[in-house]
Protein backbone atom coordinates (compact mmCIF):
# COMPACT_ATOMS: atom_id res chain seq x y z
CA UNK A 1 0.00 0.00 0.00
CA UNK A 2 1.33 3.24 -1.20
CA UNK A 3 0.33 5.89 2.11
CA UNK A 4 1.62 8.80 0.28
CA UNK A 5 -1.86 10.34 0.56
CA UNK A 6 -1.59 9.79 4.22
CA UNK A 7 1.46 12.32 4.75
CA UNK A 8 0.00 14.78 2.50
CA UNK A 9 -2.94 15.26 4.04
CA UNK A 10 -4.31 17.67 4.92
CA UNK A 11 -1.38 19.72 4.24
CA UNK A 12 -2.52 18.41 0.21
CA UNK A 13 -2.01 21.87 -0.73
CA UNK A 14 1.89 22.30 0.43
CA UNK A 15 2.97 24.98 1.42
CA UNK A 16 5.66 26.44 -0.99
CA UNK A 17 8.77 26.96 1.69
CA UNK A 18 9.60 30.81 1.12
CA UNK A 19 12.90 31.28 2.74
CA UNK A 20 14.65 34.84 3.10
CA UNK A 21 11.92 36.29 2.35
CA UNK A 22 12.21 40.24 2.51
CA UNK A 23 10.56 41.48 5.80
CA UNK A 24 8.73 44.78 4.49
CA UNK A 25 9.34 45.97 8.16
CA UNK A 26 13.17 45.76 7.78
CA UNK A 27 13.00 47.37 4.35
CA UNK A 28 11.32 50.32 6.42
CA UNK A 29 14.47 50.52 8.83
CA UNK A 30 17.13 52.07 7.68
CA UNK A 31 19.90 49.64 9.31
CA UNK A 32 21.03 45.98 9.58
CA UNK A 33 19.93 45.08 6.11
CA UNK A 34 21.42 42.32 4.79
CA UNK A 35 23.26 43.10 1.07
CA UNK A 36 20.14 40.36 -0.54
CA UNK A 37 17.61 42.03 1.52
CA UNK A 38 19.72 45.60 0.21
CA UNK A 39 19.59 43.91 -3.36
CA UNK A 40 15.87 43.37 -3.70
CA UNK A 41 15.12 46.82 -2.90
CA UNK A 42 14.54 48.83 -5.40
CA UNK A 43 12.83 52.54 -3.93
CA UNK A 44 12.34 55.33 -6.94
CA UNK A 45 13.68 57.98 -4.91
CA UNK A 46 17.38 58.38 -3.32
CA UNK A 47 17.29 57.05 0.34
CA UNK A 48 19.50 58.68 2.23
CA UNK A 49 21.05 57.19 5.79
CA UNK A 50 21.59 53.32 4.75
CA UNK A 51 23.33 51.70 6.64
CA UNK A 52 25.10 48.34 5.59
CA UNK A 53 27.91 45.99 6.76
CA UNK A 54 29.82 43.50 4.64
CA UNK A 55 33.33 42.15 3.05
CA UNK A 56 35.53 43.84 0.42
CA UNK A 57 35.11 41.39 -2.10
CA UNK A 58 37.21 43.36 -5.09
CA UNK A 59 37.71 47.15 -5.20
CA UNK A 60 38.38 49.09 -8.95
CA UNK A 61 40.06 52.36 -7.98
CA UNK A 62 39.26 55.39 -10.12
CA UNK A 63 40.51 58.82 -10.46
CA UNK A 64 37.72 60.45 -8.22
CA UNK A 65 35.80 57.18 -6.69
CA UNK A 66 36.46 53.21 -5.64
CA UNK A 67 33.99 50.73 -6.83
CA UNK A 68 33.09 48.64 -4.31
CA UNK A 69 31.47 45.09 -4.70
CA UNK A 70 30.24 44.12 -0.81
CA UNK A 71 29.50 40.60 0.34
CA UNK A 72 28.20 39.00 3.37
CA UNK A 73 27.13 35.70 2.52
CA UNK A 74 23.71 36.53 2.16
CA UNK A 75 23.56 36.78 -1.93
CA UNK A 76 25.43 35.24 -5.18
CA UNK A 77 25.37 38.65 -6.23
CA UNK A 78 27.76 41.76 -4.73
CA UNK A 79 26.59 45.22 -3.78
CA UNK A 80 28.31 48.08 -5.50
CA UNK A 81 29.01 50.72 -3.39
CA UNK A 82 30.85 53.66 -5.08
CA UNK A 83 33.21 55.22 -2.63
CA UNK A 84 34.61 58.79 -2.98
CA UNK A 85 38.57 58.39 -3.43
CA UNK A 86 39.30 60.58 0.04
CA UNK A 87 37.10 57.84 1.83
CA UNK A 88 38.02 54.46 0.26
CA UNK A 89 41.81 53.97 2.77
CA UNK A 90 41.44 50.52 4.16
CA UNK A 91 38.70 49.40 1.70
CA UNK A 92 40.79 46.47 0.37
CA UNK A 93 40.12 42.75 -0.43
CA UNK A 94 38.51 41.02 3.00
CA UNK A 95 38.24 43.80 4.91
CA UNK A 96 35.14 44.22 7.33
CA UNK A 97 33.37 47.45 6.65
CA UNK A 98 29.87 49.26 7.65
CA UNK A 99 29.14 51.84 5.06
CA UNK A 100 26.78 54.69 5.31
CA UNK A 101 25.34 56.93 2.51
CA UNK A 102 22.01 56.86 0.24
CA UNK A 103 20.78 54.19 -1.84
CA UNK A 104 20.03 55.14 -5.33
CA UNK A 105 19.48 54.16 -8.76
CA UNK A 106 22.37 52.73 -10.76
CA UNK A 107 23.32 54.20 -14.12
CA UNK A 108 25.15 50.93 -14.68
CA UNK A 109 23.84 47.78 -16.65
CA UNK A 110 25.00 45.14 -13.95
CA UNK A 111 23.02 46.47 -10.58
CA UNK A 112 19.68 48.39 -10.60
CA UNK A 113 20.37 50.12 -7.42
CA UNK A 114 24.24 51.01 -5.70
CA UNK A 115 25.27 52.78 -2.81
CA UNK A 116 26.61 56.00 -3.22
CA UNK A 117 28.98 56.26 0.17
CA UNK A 118 29.53 58.78 2.27
CA UNK A 119 30.97 57.09 5.15
CA UNK A 120 33.17 54.36 5.82
CA UNK A 121 33.74 52.92 8.81
CA UNK A 122 36.83 50.17 9.11
CA UNK A 123 35.52 47.75 11.60
CA UNK A 124 38.04 44.40 10.62
CA UNK A 125 41.16 45.63 8.51
CA UNK A 126 42.42 42.65 5.99
CA UNK A 127 46.29 43.14 4.13
CA UNK A 128 45.10 41.81 1.00
CA UNK A 129 49.02 40.61 0.45
CA UNK A 130 48.44 37.55 2.40
CA UNK A 131 44.74 37.38 2.18
CA UNK A 132 44.56 33.66 0.88
CA UNK A 133 41.48 33.89 -0.22
CA UNK A 134 41.48 35.32 -3.91
CA UNK A 135 39.36 35.94 -6.91
CA UNK A 136 41.28 33.81 -9.34
CA UNK A 137 40.17 30.43 -9.23
CA UNK A 138 41.38 28.14 -6.13
CA UNK A 139 41.17 24.32 -6.22
CA UNK A 140 38.87 22.33 -4.21
CA UNK A 141 42.38 21.25 -2.74
CA UNK A 142 43.71 24.25 -1.57
CA UNK A 143 40.62 25.21 -0.06
CA UNK A 144 40.57 21.92 2.17
CA UNK A 145 43.50 23.34 3.29
CA UNK A 146 42.17 26.13 4.85
CA UNK A 147 38.70 25.19 6.17
CA UNK A 148 38.49 28.03 8.72
CA UNK A 149 38.53 30.35 6.16
CA UNK A 150 36.89 28.71 2.72
CA UNK A 151 33.54 29.70 4.41
CA UNK A 152 33.78 32.90 2.83
CA UNK A 153 34.41 31.78 -0.71
CA UNK A 154 30.97 32.83 -2.91
CA UNK A 155 30.20 28.59 -3.50
CA UNK A 156 30.46 28.00 -0.22
CA UNK A 157 28.35 30.37 1.40
CA UNK A 158 25.46 29.44 -0.72
CA UNK A 159 26.32 26.22 0.38
CA UNK A 160 25.72 26.85 3.78
CA UNK A 161 22.63 29.01 2.98
CA UNK A 162 21.33 25.91 1.39
CA UNK A 163 21.82 23.59 3.92
CA UNK A 164 20.49 25.92 6.49
CA UNK A 165 17.13 26.14 4.34
CA UNK A 166 16.46 22.45 3.79
CA UNK A 167 16.89 22.18 7.41
CA UNK A 168 14.64 24.57 8.09
CA UNK A 169 12.04 22.83 5.55
CA UNK A 170 12.49 19.07 6.68
CA UNK A 171 12.07 20.63 10.34
CA UNK A 172 8.17 22.32 9.19
CA UNK A 173 8.14 18.65 6.93
CA UNK A 174 7.70 17.03 10.18
CA UNK A 175 6.33 19.11 12.27
CA UNK A 176 3.30 19.34 10.03
CA UNK A 177 3.31 15.33 9.69
CA UNK A 178 3.37 15.52 14.30
CA UNK A 179 6.71 13.56 14.28
CA UNK A 180 8.18 14.70 17.91
CA UNK A 181 11.96 15.78 17.27
CA UNK A 182 13.93 14.28 19.14
CA UNK A 183 17.59 13.99 20.38
CA UNK A 184 19.26 11.18 20.93
CA UNK A 185 22.68 10.61 22.44
CA UNK A 186 26.04 10.70 21.14
CA UNK A 187 28.00 8.55 23.42
CA UNK A 188 27.00 5.18 23.13
CA UNK A 189 27.45 1.62 24.04
CA UNK A 190 27.34 -0.27 21.29
CA UNK A 191 28.12 -0.46 17.64
CA UNK A 192 24.49 0.12 15.97
CA UNK A 193 24.98 -1.16 13.05
CA UNK A 194 27.50 -3.73 13.64
CA UNK A 195 29.99 -3.14 11.83
CA UNK A 196 32.77 -2.67 13.92
CA UNK A 197 33.48 1.11 12.48
CA UNK A 198 33.19 2.81 15.69
CA UNK A 199 35.46 5.62 17.70
CA UNK A 200 35.71 4.81 21.30
CA UNK A 201 35.44 7.41 23.51
CA UNK A 202 38.27 8.21 26.54
CA UNK A 203 39.30 11.12 28.76
CA UNK A 204 42.87 12.83 27.11
CA UNK A 205 44.61 12.24 30.28
CA UNK A 206 43.66 8.30 30.29
CA UNK A 207 45.02 8.33 27.23
CA UNK A 208 48.44 10.32 27.54
CA UNK A 209 48.91 7.54 30.82
CA UNK A 210 48.15 4.90 28.52
CA UNK A 211 50.80 6.27 26.24
CA UNK A 212 52.81 6.50 28.70
CA UNK A 213 53.58 2.77 29.06
CA UNK A 214 53.93 2.90 32.91
CA UNK A 215 51.48 -0.17 34.15
CA UNK A 216 50.11 1.27 37.27
CA UNK A 217 49.02 4.46 35.46
CA UNK A 218 47.97 1.99 31.91
CA UNK A 219 45.56 0.07 34.94
CA UNK A 220 43.91 3.02 36.11
CA UNK A 221 43.35 4.69 32.75
CA UNK A 222 41.72 1.30 32.08
CA UNK A 223 38.88 2.32 34.62
CA UNK A 224 36.79 3.63 31.87
CA UNK A 225 35.22 6.71 33.07
CA UNK A 226 31.20 5.46 32.64
CA UNK A 227 32.96 2.26 33.71
CA UNK A 228 33.08 0.60 30.64
CA UNK A 229 34.23 1.32 27.09
CA UNK A 230 32.02 3.86 25.24
CA UNK A 231 31.36 4.73 21.49
CA UNK A 232 30.76 8.13 19.46
CA UNK A 233 27.43 6.54 17.86
CA UNK A 234 27.23 5.53 13.91
CA UNK A 235 24.01 5.88 14.48
CA UNK A 236 20.89 6.90 16.73
CA UNK A 237 18.53 4.72 15.47
CA UNK A 238 18.53 2.26 18.92
CA UNK A 239 17.81 5.35 21.00
CA UNK A 240 15.43 6.03 18.21
CA UNK A 241 13.35 3.13 18.61
CA UNK A 242 12.89 3.65 22.42
CA UNK A 243 11.27 7.44 22.18
CA UNK A 244 9.24 5.87 19.28
CA UNK A 245 7.90 4.05 22.49
CA UNK A 246 6.69 6.72 23.81
CA UNK A 247 5.49 9.65 21.88
CA UNK A 248 5.25 7.89 18.42
CA UNK A 249 7.08 8.90 14.77
CA UNK A 250 9.96 10.46 15.69
CA UNK A 251 12.93 11.72 14.14
CA UNK A 252 16.49 13.42 14.45
CA UNK A 253 19.08 15.81 12.84
CA UNK A 254 22.02 14.28 14.69
CA UNK A 255 25.99 13.87 14.06
CA UNK A 256 27.18 10.14 13.53
CA UNK A 257 30.72 9.13 13.29
CA UNK A 258 32.32 6.02 11.31
CA UNK A 259 35.62 5.05 11.59
CA UNK A 260 35.59 3.91 7.71
CA UNK A 261 38.88 4.01 6.51
CA UNK A 262 37.34 4.84 2.75
CA UNK A 263 39.18 7.31 0.96
CA UNK A 264 36.02 7.99 -1.50
CA UNK A 265 34.19 11.42 -1.95
CA UNK A 266 31.41 9.51 -0.25
CA UNK A 267 32.54 8.74 3.17
CA UNK A 268 33.63 11.30 5.83
CA UNK A 269 34.57 9.92 9.78
CA UNK A 270 31.93 12.76 10.97
CA UNK A 271 28.69 13.20 8.93
CA UNK A 272 24.93 14.47 9.64
CA UNK A 273 22.23 11.75 9.49
CA UNK A 274 18.64 12.43 9.56
CA UNK A 275 16.27 9.37 10.72
CA UNK A 276 12.85 8.77 11.25
CA UNK A 277 11.07 6.26 13.06
CA UNK A 278 7.56 5.10 12.51
CA UNK A 279 5.75 2.98 14.74
CA UNK A 280 2.45 0.90 14.44
CA UNK A 281 3.57 0.17 10.68
CA UNK A 282 3.31 -3.38 9.52
CA UNK A 283 5.20 -3.44 6.57
CA UNK A 284 8.14 -1.44 5.23
CA UNK A 285 5.66 0.41 2.36
CA UNK A 286 4.96 3.40 4.24
CA UNK A 287 8.52 3.85 5.81
CA UNK A 288 9.74 3.97 2.14
CA UNK A 289 6.62 6.70 1.32
CA UNK A 290 7.98 8.58 3.68
CA UNK A 291 11.43 9.01 2.41
CA UNK A 292 10.06 9.12 -0.87
CA UNK A 293 7.14 11.99 0.16
CA UNK A 294 9.61 14.29 2.43
CA UNK A 295 12.62 14.15 0.04
CA UNK A 296 9.34 15.31 -2.76
CA UNK A 297 8.13 17.92 -0.56
CA UNK A 298 12.09 19.01 -0.09
CA UNK A 299 12.40 19.60 -4.09
CA UNK A 300 9.35 21.14 -4.09
CA UNK A 301 9.36 23.37 -1.75
CA UNK A 302 12.66 24.59 -2.27
CA UNK A 303 13.37 24.70 -6.27
CA UNK A 304 12.28 28.33 -6.26
CA UNK A 305 14.04 29.47 -3.33
CA UNK A 306 16.77 32.21 -3.26
CA UNK A 307 19.74 29.53 -2.11
CA UNK A 308 18.93 26.97 -5.07
CA UNK A 309 18.42 30.00 -7.52
CA UNK A 310 21.74 30.90 -6.38
CA UNK A 311 22.92 27.39 -7.14
CA UNK A 312 21.73 27.22 -10.36
CA UNK A 313 22.50 30.42 -11.64
CA UNK A 314 25.84 30.83 -10.47
CA UNK A 315 28.30 31.98 -13.16
CA UNK A 316 30.46 29.31 -15.01
CA UNK A 317 33.68 30.01 -12.93
CA UNK A 318 32.47 29.98 -9.57
CA UNK A 319 30.77 26.43 -10.53
CA UNK A 320 33.39 24.59 -12.34
CA UNK A 321 34.00 22.30 -9.61
CA UNK A 322 30.49 21.19 -9.35
CA UNK A 323 28.18 18.74 -11.31
CA UNK A 324 26.75 21.06 -14.52
CA UNK A 325 23.72 23.37 -13.56
CA UNK A 326 21.90 21.66 -16.05
CA UNK A 327 22.34 18.03 -14.24
CA UNK A 328 21.91 19.38 -10.88
CA UNK A 329 18.40 20.76 -12.47
CA UNK A 330 17.98 17.75 -13.39
CA UNK A 331 18.16 16.42 -9.95
CA UNK A 332 16.24 18.33 -8.14
CA UNK A 333 13.33 17.80 -10.79
CA UNK A 334 14.02 14.38 -10.46
CA UNK A 335 13.08 14.01 -6.90
CA UNK A 336 10.02 15.93 -7.56
CA UNK A 337 8.23 13.04 -10.20
CA UNK A 338 5.72 10.75 -8.58
CA UNK A 339 6.07 6.91 -8.29
CA UNK A 340 9.95 6.16 -7.25
CA UNK A 341 10.57 2.89 -8.75
CA UNK A 342 11.11 -0.41 -6.17
CA UNK A 343 13.12 -3.62 -6.89
CA UNK A 344 14.24 -6.26 -4.93
CA UNK A 345 17.36 -6.82 -4.21
CA UNK A 346 17.06 -10.63 -5.84
CA UNK A 347 15.35 -8.86 -9.13
CA UNK A 348 18.04 -6.55 -9.36
CA UNK A 349 21.05 -9.11 -9.21
CA UNK A 350 19.17 -10.38 -12.13
CA UNK A 351 19.44 -7.14 -13.75
CA UNK A 352 23.04 -6.86 -12.68
CA UNK A 353 23.63 -10.23 -14.00
CA UNK A 354 22.93 -9.78 -17.23
CA UNK A 355 25.28 -6.88 -17.79
CA UNK A 356 27.82 -8.90 -16.14
CA UNK A 357 30.45 -8.04 -18.16
CA UNK A 358 30.06 -4.22 -17.65
CA UNK A 359 31.30 -4.63 -14.25
CA UNK A 360 34.75 -4.54 -12.67
CA UNK A 361 33.10 -6.33 -9.22
CA UNK A 362 30.89 -9.73 -10.61
CA UNK A 363 27.60 -9.07 -8.95
CA UNK A 364 26.73 -12.39 -6.91
CA UNK A 365 23.56 -12.68 -4.77
CA UNK A 366 24.69 -13.04 -1.38
CA UNK A 367 26.91 -9.60 -1.52
CA UNK A 368 26.59 -6.46 -1.15
CA UNK A 369 26.38 -4.10 -4.10
CA UNK A 370 29.18 -2.45 -5.37
CA UNK A 371 28.99 1.52 -6.27
CA UNK A 372 29.20 0.58 -10.06
CA UNK A 373 26.11 -1.57 -9.27
CA UNK A 374 24.39 0.88 -7.62
CA UNK A 375 24.69 3.79 -10.44
CA UNK A 376 24.03 1.23 -13.15
CA UNK A 377 20.72 0.28 -11.17
CA UNK A 378 19.85 3.95 -10.67
CA UNK A 379 20.08 4.44 -14.10
CA UNK A 380 18.59 1.39 -15.90
CA UNK A 381 15.77 0.99 -12.94
CA UNK A 382 15.41 4.69 -12.43
CA UNK A 383 15.67 6.14 -16.23
CA UNK A 384 18.23 8.04 -14.52
CA UNK A 385 16.16 10.82 -13.07
CA UNK A 386 14.00 9.09 -10.51
CA UNK A 387 15.73 7.74 -7.36
CA UNK A 388 15.52 3.94 -6.83
CA UNK A 389 14.70 1.77 -3.81
CA UNK A 390 16.36 -1.53 -3.44
CA UNK A 391 14.84 -3.54 -1.00
CA UNK A 392 15.20 -7.20 0.34
CA UNK A 393 18.78 -7.63 0.87
CA UNK A 394 19.75 -11.13 1.75
CA UNK A 395 19.75 -10.92 5.80
CA UNK A 396 23.49 -11.83 6.49
CA UNK A 397 24.75 -9.15 4.82
CA UNK A 398 22.46 -6.56 6.89
CA UNK A 399 22.30 -5.37 10.38
CA UNK A 400 20.68 -7.82 13.37
CA UNK A 401 17.99 -5.32 14.49
CA UNK A 402 16.36 -5.83 10.78
CA UNK A 403 13.11 -8.09 10.46
CA UNK A 404 13.45 -11.14 8.54
CA UNK A 405 11.24 -10.69 5.18
CA UNK A 406 8.00 -12.69 5.64
CA UNK A 407 7.00 -12.19 1.80
CA UNK A 408 10.48 -12.23 0.07
CA UNK A 409 11.93 -15.13 1.13
CA UNK A 410 13.76 -16.14 -2.22
CA UNK A 411 17.19 -16.23 -2.76
CA UNK A 412 18.41 -16.45 -6.00
CA UNK A 413 17.02 -18.99 -7.47
CA UNK A 414 14.19 -21.32 -5.92
CA UNK A 415 16.54 -24.37 -5.73
CA UNK A 416 19.17 -21.98 -3.80
CA UNK A 417 16.25 -19.92 -1.24
CA UNK A 418 18.31 -17.68 1.19
CA UNK A 419 16.49 -15.67 3.66
CA UNK A 420 16.61 -11.64 3.36
CA UNK A 421 15.41 -8.79 4.96
CA UNK A 422 12.60 -6.10 5.13
CA UNK A 423 15.16 -3.17 4.20
CA UNK A 424 15.78 -0.22 1.66
CA UNK A 425 18.64 1.40 -0.15
CA UNK A 426 17.73 4.41 -1.90
CA UNK A 427 19.50 5.11 -5.02
CA UNK A 428 19.88 8.10 -6.56
CA UNK A 429 21.15 8.46 -10.36
CA UNK A 430 24.88 9.40 -10.77
CA UNK A 431 26.00 8.77 -7.36
CA UNK A 432 25.27 6.28 -4.67
CA UNK A 433 23.22 5.07 -1.73
CA UNK A 434 21.96 8.13 0.07
CA UNK A 435 19.48 6.75 2.67
CA UNK A 436 19.06 3.37 3.96
CA UNK A 437 16.39 1.69 6.45
CA UNK A 438 14.08 -1.04 7.62
CA UNK A 439 11.74 -2.75 9.56
CA UNK A 440 12.98 -3.76 12.58
CA UNK A 441 12.26 -7.12 14.61
CA UNK A 442 9.68 -6.24 17.03
CA UNK A 443 9.07 -9.63 18.58
CA UNK A 444 11.54 -11.00 21.53
CA UNK A 445 12.17 -14.33 20.08
CA UNK A 446 13.14 -13.79 16.77
CA UNK A 447 15.89 -10.80 17.71
CA UNK A 448 17.22 -12.90 20.12
CA UNK A 449 18.25 -15.30 17.54
CA UNK A 450 19.06 -12.72 14.74
CA UNK A 451 21.75 -11.69 17.64
CA UNK A 452 22.85 -14.82 18.37
CA UNK A 453 23.22 -15.51 14.44
CA UNK A 454 24.99 -11.95 14.52
CA UNK A 455 27.64 -13.46 17.38
CA UNK A 456 25.90 -11.23 19.83
CA UNK A 457 25.04 -13.15 22.81
CA UNK A 458 27.11 -13.62 25.93
CA UNK A 459 29.62 -11.65 27.35
CA UNK A 460 29.94 -8.44 25.58
CA UNK A 461 26.34 -8.49 24.36
CA UNK A 462 24.99 -7.36 27.52
CA UNK A 463 25.31 -3.91 26.33
CA UNK A 464 22.42 -4.69 24.35
CA UNK A 465 20.17 -5.79 26.95
CA UNK A 466 18.30 -2.29 27.09
CA UNK A 467 17.37 -2.83 23.56
CA UNK A 468 16.20 -6.32 23.87
CA UNK A 469 14.25 -5.42 26.97
CA UNK A 470 12.59 -2.59 24.61
CA UNK A 471 10.72 -5.87 23.27
CA UNK A 472 9.20 -7.11 26.29
CA UNK A 473 6.86 -4.54 26.82
CA UNK A 474 4.61 -3.25 24.65
CA UNK A 475 6.74 -3.40 20.98
CA UNK A 476 4.54 -2.73 17.75
CA UNK A 477 5.80 -3.35 14.21
CA UNK A 478 7.73 -0.43 13.93
CA UNK A 479 10.31 0.87 11.04
CA UNK A 480 12.62 3.98 10.05
CA UNK A 481 15.21 4.45 7.83
CA UNK A 482 18.73 6.94 7.90
CA UNK A 483 19.49 10.16 5.06
CA UNK A 484 23.20 10.67 4.52
CA UNK A 485 22.30 14.24 5.04
CA UNK A 486 25.55 15.72 3.67
CA UNK A 487 25.32 13.06 0.64
CA UNK A 488 22.00 14.83 0.00
CA UNK A 489 23.08 18.27 -0.39
CA UNK A 490 26.05 16.93 -2.09
CA UNK A 491 23.75 15.14 -4.07
CA UNK A 492 21.16 18.54 -4.93
CA UNK A 493 23.86 21.04 -5.12
CA UNK A 494 26.39 19.24 -7.57
CA UNK A 495 29.28 19.53 -4.81
CA UNK A 496 31.17 16.32 -6.28
CA UNK A 497 33.24 15.25 -3.40
CA UNK A 498 31.73 15.03 0.36
CA UNK A 499 34.48 16.85 1.46
CA UNK A 500 33.59 19.84 0.27
CA UNK A 501 29.77 20.45 1.31
CA UNK A 502 30.89 20.23 4.91
CA UNK A 503 32.39 23.34 6.46
CA UNK A 504 35.45 21.55 8.52
CA UNK A 505 35.01 18.49 6.76
CA UNK A 506 36.74 15.03 8.89
CA UNK A 507 37.83 12.23 6.81
CA UNK A 508 40.35 9.23 7.30
CA UNK A 509 43.92 10.63 8.22
CA UNK A 510 42.44 14.70 8.20
CA UNK A 511 40.86 16.83 10.70
CA UNK A 512 42.44 20.19 10.65
CA UNK A 513 40.93 22.44 12.77
O1 LIG B 1 22.83 2.83 5.62
P1 LIG B 1 23.24 3.30 6.98
O2 LIG B 1 24.43 2.66 7.58
O3 LIG B 1 21.94 3.12 7.89
C1 LIG B 1 21.91 3.28 9.23
O4 LIG B 1 22.79 3.70 9.92
C2 LIG B 1 20.54 2.99 9.81
N1 LIG B 1 20.71 2.65 11.23
C3 LIG B 1 19.65 4.18 9.62
C4 LIG B 1 18.27 3.98 10.13
O5 LIG B 1 17.59 3.07 9.70
N2 LIG B 1 17.82 4.85 11.03
O6 LIG B 1 23.48 4.86 6.94
C5 LIG B 1 22.47 5.74 6.47
C6 LIG B 1 23.03 6.66 5.41
C7 LIG B 1 23.58 5.94 4.19
O7 LIG B 1 22.55 5.62 3.29
C8 LIG B 1 24.53 6.99 3.62
O8 LIG B 1 23.82 7.92 2.83
C9 LIG B 1 25.03 7.70 4.85
O9 LIG B 1 24.16 7.37 5.92
N3 LIG B 1 26.40 7.29 5.19
C10 LIG B 1 27.48 8.09 5.10
N4 LIG B 1 27.60 9.37 4.70
C11 LIG B 1 28.83 9.93 4.73
N5 LIG B 1 29.94 9.29 5.15
C12 LIG B 1 29.87 8.00 5.57
N6 LIG B 1 30.95 7.38 6.02
C13 LIG B 1 28.58 7.34 5.55
N7 LIG B 1 28.15 6.11 5.91
C14 LIG B 1 26.81 6.11 5.67
MG1 LIG C 1 23.39 1.50 4.11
Amino acid sequence: MRVASVFAQPFAAWRVWAPRRVCRRCLSQKTGRSVAQMLQWKPAEKVDGVVVNGYVRSVRAMKTHHFISLTDGSSLAPLQAVVPADHAEGLTVGTAVRLTGAWVASSGKAQSHEMQVEKVDVLGPSDPKTFPIQKKYMTPDYLRTIPHLRPRTTMNSILLRLRSDVIACLTQYFADRSFTQTHPPIITSSDCEGAGEVFTLMPASDAAAAESGDSATTRAAQEHFFRSRKYLTVSTQLHLEALAQSVGNVWTLSPVFRAEKSDTSRHLSEFYMLEAEMTFVDDLGPVMDLAEDMLRHLSISLYNSASVNDLLSRPKQLGQDLAPADDVRRRWEGFMLQNWPRITYTDAMKVLKDAADKFEHKPDWGTGLQSEHEKYLAEVIGGGSRPVFVTNYPRDIKAFYMRESQTQPNGPDAATPGATVDCFDLLVPEFCEIAGGSMREHRLDPLLQAMKRHGLEGPGAEVLNWYVDLRRWGCPPHGGFGVGFDRLLSYLSGVQSIRDIVSFPRWFGRCDC
